[in-house]
């Protein structure tokens, strides 16, 4: 299974209006430069595809890729298409006070409503698996119903057994049907994982 296109599509404070074109979602959420943007696209292969900046707060509307992946299933070629959604990140400052209202209403709508959405991908920083507003989020988060899959980004800045140890205190901080996935987007590692839950999910 893998993806052979990606491409920007749009990006929209409202979800309604790329849910009209009824694909699936699988969307990305995290803090403020947790790895998202990052992550978007070392799993597309596409160096270019989403804004990564070290500056933090840089996505601020909920944007969409149009991404075609296929497997081959006894010897025949399945395709598939669907949407990946990059999300705006929490806990930044700078979206305190007014912006930080129109932040969490849009997202919040988006994730409690749209009834493409199959995943949630809920990035965590590696290095700090038990944050106070990682631990909010995905309270919030599983009061939606959608199944979540915990990704630990950055996870070359870990040793080895640093790496055992934070994963293990992802799975206990975070249960889910999915167990975590420790992910370098930087390296690649995690990405065979991380592509093998999304297959389960956009193949069924
Ligand atoms: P916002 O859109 O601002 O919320 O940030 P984001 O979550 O999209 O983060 P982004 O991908 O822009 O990355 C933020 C910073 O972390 C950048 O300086 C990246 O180069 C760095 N970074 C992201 N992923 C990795 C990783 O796997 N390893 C290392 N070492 N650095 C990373
Ligand atoms: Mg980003």
């Amino acid at each position: 299974f893998h993806i052979f296109s990606a491409v920007y599509y749009g990006s929209s404070v409202n979800w309604k209006q790329f849910a009209q074109e009824g694909k699936m979602e699988i969307a990305f959420i995290g803090r403020s430069n947790v790895g998202k943007s990052s992550l978007t696209n070392s799993l597309c292969g596409n160096r270019k595809l989403a804004h990564v900046s070290r500056e933090p707060g840089k996505t601020r509307t909920i944007n969409y890729y149009d991404v075609q992946s296929r497997r081959t299933v006894d010897g025949t070629e399945e395709r598939q298409s669907w949407f990946l959604v990059d999300l705006p990140g929490y806990g930044f400052a700078k979206t305190s006070g007014k912006n930080a209202e129109d932040w969490s209403s849009f997202i919040d709508d988006y994730i409690m409503n749209s009834p493409e959405l199959a995943l949630i991908c809920l990035l965590i920083d590696s290095r700090h698996p038990d944050l106070d507003i990682d631990e909010k989020a995905y309270a919030w988060l599983g009061t939606s119903g959608v199944p979540v899959l915990v990704i630990g980004t950055k996870g070359d800045k870990l040793k080895a057994s640093e790496k055992q140890q934070n994963r293990r205190k992802l799975a206990s901080n975070y249960p889910s049907v999915y167990p975590p996935v420790i992910y370098s987007s930087l390296k690649g590692t995690g990405k065979g994982e991380v592509l093998h839950i999304i297959e389960s999910i956009v193949c069924r």
